[in-house]
């Protein structure tokens, strides 16, 4: 029993059988706290739980955790591969006790763990307790029977653990081993206690406290928390001195030997301890979300990976190196941390990209860095403008080029390379105060310049706590919103989704005890800042404000569900229709989507069918979703769809989706683009997509909307329920409902036909031809037919003036309609042979005044004409009689 991962096992085996509950690692991006950059101990994800904020089902717990001291409070970085136990990360071994257990129980699991279970004899052991815990002290001494002079008051710091600036904290007891006389060292709080020979393995922290802004307050339960390094355990029980002769360091440095062929000897030792830390750090980072950036926790991480970087170059590597070492990580440490195994490709193709692009550089800068020191000795400097111009064209970190000048004893002005960083963003505030954006515009700028970029932890988590760090109401800048009031609110940290790429910003709310705040938006501004529209509800938002801030889960996992949708549309277009459709714009909300691309004409319903069938087939392949971080270029070659004229950062995210079922990408990658929104993590999950509409936009601009999940169910419900009511309506089976129709719609055709042939014969007088005689008499020298009609289709008049004077062979017709609404139509004709003697024009004038109108239009041999009162049709027909009478 003395490899890590046996180590491990047996620690969270041991505290299984004394009642803990085993607790998965908590992420390196600490969601519950804002202040803390990485997690930093093991404690880190029970704050809430000692300081009874939070309650779980459990009041005992025991966990292996991951923890980076890089950045932040707890800072590493530069010892390491110097030094036998500087580590950026290292796993914390620790048990805990919620209010439950106390000094006493606390003292004789650890005793029992490490005497009895790991077997280390109780003369290499000692330890320390805070000078003003007697209790502790004596406990000790009855527990373990330890002598008083292995029993070390110390009455600092040292012995009272604070997790950061605010949070649980309580005097501590610390356990010792002695590695032996052959080490130099003496025990702790004695002048030598800075030597290597006596060694602290665990820490425990009687947690009674908590401290916070205005002071330190009691915990509601005294309680326990322990941190002991596994890298240490194990050197101890693996009988050497040093964590990095270790056998998980052991193999992680062989295969670093592997690669470079340059065995761990003087200096390259150190390089290889420096690359088998790194990559450590790197991995778990990157799978825990992290990616290289140059702000932040990506900024961290950057660090640490260019550092390792340097190291492999000083080896020789000539080829990226550390992307080769990821399966010797997995090996050791994969069945501990499945997320390494999920997140293998990520992590191997983050570190190829960021080695490759930085090996562009790194000769010419370490180039420029020799020309530099050339005439410095051990003790010279180097000058803050090189170090400002390493970092600024060479992307050499600052902790780098210290790296770099270590072994020679040379320092950097740090002071002058603060300045030149200074000067170079009183530059950049120069350019936009003078770029006449607008004055609203202007306050993100600054706010921007003072607070840096916005940290987005949303692809990780929808919950997280983020710091006010900025305020603005009515377009300045603010210390407080008030409750009933509206505003702006920037935070360190954000879950929020800022609006992008189509992507509307997410929604939801931000809390502390007496603050309630929506937010209704999010927009991001100034190249990284996030924005958020909020809205106080109760209490007062004030900057410096630590706050719960907590997604709209289903609006977003609606919004998810679309924009994963968007792409498998957009490529079962391109499937169907051709290459040709590019994308040209597009929304995705949590209602719909819709995607604007090139194609110069409608689309069939056949074609519309198809794509929507495409798109479900990925869906139902139940693919998981996948992003990886590349170089532009390397995606764009790769064949990942990107937006023509969209600025993208050098590197992008590039999501893929689904395997092709059909054409010549069968068996490929279905949806590749590139793309910085929030995905669905597998196709399924997006449940179902429905077209809705498709129309035009612009010439060669095709629209299409959509919708996923539940509302397309809805959507398609409502469907459903309408062709249900129509079938028993139509007392017919759903399926037989469109051939009802069919033939409904043919019936009634026919009958409206038959139904104006009747009207007409009605009109004319009924009955067969000839009978339109009965009302033809003579009028002067005229043959006169005149009618009073009802229900006929106006348009339908002439044609029945036309019949009439076909039948009267010579002679005159008036024909006037009455509608239901009391108007009526008139039309007067006259025989060819009569025109000459009268004008139809004239008749229709004549008939149009006695029924209100205002005259009509016409031919000599055809006129029509309308007036409102039909009921004076027959004085119409008078006028006209009396007109021709007297001709
Ligand atoms: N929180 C303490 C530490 O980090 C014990 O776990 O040392």
């Amino acid at each position: 029993m003395t490899g890590v991962n046996e180590i491990r096992s047996a620690f969270l085996d041991y505290f299984e059988k004394n009642d803990h509950t085993i607790v998965e690692s908590g992420p390196l991006v600490p969601r519950n706290d804002p202040t803390l950059m990485f997690a930093n101990a093991g404690m880190n994800q029970f704050k809430n739980v000692f300081t009874g904020l939070e309650k779980r089902d459990y009041q005992r717990a025991a966990t292996a955790q991951k923890v980076v001291r890089a950045g932040g409070k707890h800072n590493d970085l530069d010892n390491v591969g110097y030094t036998a136990r500087h580590h950026t990360f290292f796993e914390m071994l620790g048990n805990f006790s919620f209010g439950d257990y106390f000094k006493d129980r606390a003292i004789e699991l650890a005793w029992n763990l490490i005497t009895k279970e790991y077997g280390l004899p109780k003369d290499k052991l000692l330890v320390t307790v805070y000078s003003e815990d007697q209790q502790a002290f004596d406990l000790w001494k009855k527990i373990a029977g330890l002598p008083e002079d292995k029993i070390i008051k110390i009455p600092t710091s040292d012995n009272f653990w604070t997790m950061g600036d605010t949070g649980p904290c309580g005097p501590c007891s610390e356990i010792f081993f002695d590695h032996g006389e052959h080490i130099w060292g003496g025990p702790p709080g004695s002048p030598e206690e800075d030597g290597d020979r006596f060694i602290e393995i665990w820490n425990l922290v009687f947690m009674q406290y908590e401290q916070t802004a205005d002071g330190r307050h009691d915990l509601p339960r005294p309680s326990i928390d322990t941190g002991m390094g596994i890298e240490r355990i194990a050197a101890v029980l693996q009988g050497v001195h040093d964590n990095y002769d270790i056998d998980l360091f052991r193999a992680l440095i062989a295969a670093s030997e592997n690669a470079t062929g340059v065995e761990a000897e003087g200096a390259a030792s150190n390089s290889h301890r420096v690359i088998a830390d790194h990559l450590r750090s790197t991995s778990f980072l990157i799978a825990d979300g992290v990616l290289p950036s140059n702000e932040g926790r990506g900024y961290v991480l950057r660090r640490i990976m260019r550092r390792g970087m340097r190291h492999a170059h000083l080896l020789g590597a000539r080829e990226p190196l550390m992307w080769k070492l990821v399966p010797a990580l997995i090996r050791e440490m994969g069945r501990a941390y499945p997320e390494l195994v999920r997140a293998e490709a990520l992590i191997t193709e983050t570190l190829r990209l960021e080695e490759t692009r930085f090996r562009k550089t790194l000769e010419r800068g370490l180039g420029l860095l020799d020309s530099a020191t050339t005439d410095l000795g051990e003790g010279g400097e180097l000058d803050g403008e090189t170090a400002f111009k390493l970092y600024d064209t060479y992307g050499f970190p600052l902790d780098l080029t210290q790296d770099a000048l270590r072994a020679r004893g040379i320092t950097v002005d740090t002071d002058a390379f603060d300045a030149a960083m200074e000067r170079q963003k009183a530059e950049a505030r120069a350019a936009w105060s003078g770029s006449g954006e607008a004055a609203e515009e202007t306050v993100w700028f600054a706010l921007k310049d003072k607070l840096g970029a916005t940290e987005f932890l949303g692809y990780e988590t929808e919950k997280a706590e983020g710091v006010v760090t900025g305020l603005v109401a009515d377009g300045a800048e603010t210390q407080e919103i008030s409750a009933g009031q509206s505003g702006f609110a920037i935070l360190n940290q954000t879950p929020f989704y800022g609006e992008s790429g189509g992507q509307v910003g997410d929604a939801g709310l931000m809390t502390a005890s007496g603050v309630r705040v929506r937010v209704t938006d999010v927009q991001k501004k100034a190249d990284g800042l996030f924005v958020h529209a909020v809205t106080v509800e109760e209490g007062k938002l004030t900057v410096g404000l630590a706050l719960e801030l907590a997604v709209d889960h289903s609006r977003r996992g609606a919004i998810r569900s679309n924009h994963s949708a968007t792409h498998l549309v957009h490529e079962a277009l391109r499937e169907v229709l051709g290459t040709h459709v590019a994308q040209k714009g597009s929304l995705v909300s949590p209602e719909r989507l819709r995607f604007d691309f090139s194609h110069p004409k409608p689309m069939s319903d056949q074609e519309l069918a198809v794509v929507e069938g495409y798109a479900n087939e990925i869906v139902l392949q139940n693919a998981p979703v996948e992003t990886r971080l590349m170089a532009v270029d390397d995606a764009i070659e790769s064949g990942a769809m990107a937006l023509f004229g969209e600025k993208y950062g050098e590197e992008v995210r590039v999501v893929t989706m689904g395997t092709a079922l059909h054409g010549d990408k069968a068996g490929k990658a279905y949806s590749v683009e590139l793309c910085g929104g929030t995905h669905v993590s597998r196709t399924g999950d997006i449940g179902l997509v429905t077209l809705v509409s498709e129309s035009a936009v612009a010439a060669g601009v095709r629209r299409i909307e959509a919708l996923t999940g539940a509302e397309a169910r809805a959507y398609l419900d409502e469907q459903d329920k309408r062709v249900r009511e129509l079938a028993a309506l139509l007392k017919v089976g759903a399926g037989d409902v469109t051939a009802r129709v069919a033939q409904l719609v043919e019936d009634r055709r026919r009958l409206e036909k038959e139904l104006a042939d009747a009207k007409k014969k009605l009109a004319m007088g009924g009955g067969g031809s000839g009978e339109a005689g009965n009302a033809v008499k003579d009028v002067g020298a005229f043959k006169l037919m005149a009618r009073v009609v009802e229900g006929i289709n106006p348009k339908d008049l002439k044609g029945l003036a036309d019949d009439a004077k076909a039948q009267l062979g010579s002679g005159v017709v008036v024909l006037i309609n009455v509608a239901d609404d009391g108007k009526a139509a008139i039309v007067t004709g006259v025989t060819k042979d009569l025109t000459d003697k009268v004008s139809a024009v004239d008749l229709v004038k004549l008939g149009s005044e006695a029924l209100g109108g205002r005259g009509g239009g016409g031919r000599p041999d055809m006129a029509q004409a309308g007036g409102p009162e039909g009921a004076k049709a027959d004085a119409a027909i008078a006028a006209i009689e009396a007109y021709l009478s007297g001709l």
